[in-house]
């Protein structure tokens, strides 16, 4: 049988990017081996390294790389160092060029609460254990995208800053439609979050959905307020299965609900498009511990789970690398955003080796 053969493009980043990419690596790389299927891994410069070798945190050449591949995979960009810097060339400038470039319109997040870091969660292990839900966050459009935007002076030099929250039905549509296939394969329950008592825009987005889920009548369709839902995911999160709402909402309330499991440090996501696809951790590039091989590969080691489920189709390589993971975690191997007492506190390096050896183990 030949085997297949995959580009996959490579952004370490900024921050503690280089780091984790190098433990998802070595993990990719031992599944590939033993799976029939072959990859051309090619690195590329994105956001403030990128800046600093060529000017620009988003280079042609890295945006040609993206589009001739079949997947990206990517650390994370920012920090400190490039906050001064025009807005245009920011290094999260890159990272929206590449969602907006390579239309990745559906971005999936899964706070998954593993059962050993139950306790590592700040709210009460009652809350949190058995907790299984999916964010879907559109990602090309809204405010983060809309125009106008930016900020004007006017005649006597005062400032005014605009941006616009903007949705159009087929974009509602598109997202929707994959947020009732992703139901569908789940508990059949989807919750759509919006502000449709202030928001014309989100009012839209509730009517959108609602007329699409008449296509999917197995579905049990939901609507909630932005505010009720960021304070719902505190009160009860066992409440939610599949939660489908806008770019900037979907922003807020991931970050909010990766601390149902622990740690930010946990949460890998996939952006989808027609065809194409980039993998990440959803946490940033932690300046403040990049070097120190103390962070936590763990979301980006699962980001590569789950581009081993879309992208490259070897559910069952996927399926694998997230009982490895699960499998040190039960071990009792900590990176210090999920220590406690009692468990082995292991650096960066260490923790990706432990995952590799559980890949390695007898019986896989
Ligand atoms: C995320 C991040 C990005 C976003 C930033 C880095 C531009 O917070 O992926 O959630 O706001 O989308
Ligand atoms: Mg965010």
């Amino acid at each position: 049988m030949t085997a297949k053969y995959y580009r996959i493009a490579v952004f370490a980043g900024d921050g503690i990017g280089p780091e984790i990419m190098k433990e998802a690596l070595k993990v990719l790389k031992i599944v590939a081996d033993r799976s029939a299927v072959e990859l051309q891994l090619t690195h590329g410069l994105l956001g403030g390294s990128a800046y600093d070798a060529c000017g620009t945190p988003f280079p042609e050449e890295s945006l040609n790389l993206a589009l001739e591949s079949d997947a990206v995979l990517l650390g994370a960009v920012g920090g400190p160092k490039w906050e001064g810097l025009d807005y245009s060339v920011r290094p999260e400038r890159a990272l929206l060029g590449l969602r907006e470039k390579l239309g990745l319109f559906a971005n999936l997040r899964p706070v998954v609460v593993f059962d050993e870091l139950v306790d590592a969660s700040p709210l009460k292990p009652e809350l949190v254990k058995g907790i299984d839900i999916l964010i879907l966050r559109e990602l090309t459009g809204d405010v983060y995208f809309g125009r106008p935007r930016g900020v004007t002076r006017d005649a006597e030099g005062k400032r005014t800053g605009v941006n616009t929250m903007i949705y159009t039905e087929e974009e509602i549509r598109r997202i929707a439609g994959r947020a009732f296939e992703l139901a569908r394969g789940r508990r059949k329950k989807l919750l759509s979050v919006d502000k449709a008592n202030v928001l014309e825009t989100t009012e839209l987005w509730r009517n959108v959905v609602t007329e699409t889920g008449r296509d999917y009548p197995d579905v049990a369709l939901g609507h909630m307020y932005v505010d009720n839902c960021a304070m719902q995911l505190v009160r009860h999160p066992a409440q939610f299965d599949v939660i489908v709402t806008t770019n900037l909402f979907g922003d807020i309330l991931s970050d909010e609900a990766a601390m149902l499991t622990g740690s930010i440090g946990m949460l890998p996501s996939a952006s989808l498009g027609a065809g194409r696809a980039l993998y990440e951790p959803i946490h940033g590039s932690a300046p403040d511990i990049a070097g120190k091989n103390i962070a936590n590969p763990l979301a980006t080691i699962l980001s590569v789970a789950m581009m081993l489920r879309h992208s490259l189709d070897l559910p069952d390589a996927a399926a694998a690398v997230e009982k490895a993971v699960a499998d040190v975690l039960k071990d009792g191997w900590r990176t210090q955003d999920i220590h406690s007492p009692g468990s082995r506190l292991v650096g960066t390096a260490e923790m990706g080796d432990a995952v590799l050896k559980k890949l390695a183990g007898p019986g896989r």
